[in-house]
């Protein structure tokens, strides 16, 4: 089982990017192997359709869609934008979407998301299922949030709350175990 994932942040000291560490290491606990990727790595335009028209998909967008390509299932760590999906995140998603079907259409996904507010990022999660499952991503109905996340991790990355983060462990191999029978049945 490949995993591919990455957080869909930019910041050096993102709370997604701490958060998808401790789940590829999760994953990793649950046997499956994990494609750890850096969202500098897919650095791309605003998608403008004169722009594909004139010289198709972007490399980083096609980076992106073969690292989906390459990957059994996949999972992302996605802040919260104005009560949403962040702009980079949909840009990337509209960029890959367009060499159909999409690269993640049929594969199994994880959703997870960290934010410093008392209610969390759960409506940017929400908000990112739908262009995802839109475009036939099977994601897992269980997602991860972490809420005041600026107080969650420690020093080292880890997560304070050992409750929480057994719960993250949980999920994680949950979604592996979804992940590996949707892939057996293919
Ligand atoms: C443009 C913008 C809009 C934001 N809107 C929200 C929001 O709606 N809900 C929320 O919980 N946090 C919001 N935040 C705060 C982010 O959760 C916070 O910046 C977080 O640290 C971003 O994730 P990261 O730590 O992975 O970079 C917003 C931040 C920015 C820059």
């Amino acid at each position: 089982m490949r995993v591919f994932a990455f957080a869909a942040a930019l910041r050096r000291d993102s709370f997604n990017r701490k958060l998808i560490r401790l789940a590829a290491q999760a994953a990793e606990r649950a046997g499956a192997s994990v494609d750890h990727a850096d969202f500098h790595e897919f650095d791309m335009p605003l998608y403008d359709g004169d722009v594909e028209a004139a010289s198709g998909i972007p490399a980083g967008a096609q980076k992106l869609r073969e690292r989906f390509l390459g990957a059994d299932a996949f999972m992302i760590s996605t802040p919260e934008y104005n009560y949403s999906i962040p702009g980079v995140l949909k840009n990337a998603i509209d960029w890959v979407s367009r060499a159909t079907p999409a690269a993640w259409r049929g594969k199994p996904g994880l959703l997870l998301s960290a934010s410093p507010s008392l209610v969390g990022a759960n409506r940017g999660a929400w908000a990112t299922r739908v262009p995802l499952e839109g475009t036939g991503a099977m994601l897992y109905p269980d997602m991860f949030a972490v809420a005041t996340a600026h107080d969650a991790f420690d020093q080292t990355g880890a997560l304070k709350d050992a409750k929480m983060a057994a719960r993250l462990d949980k999920v994680v191999a949950g979604f592996v175990t979804f992940a590996s029978a949707l892939v057996k049945r293919a």
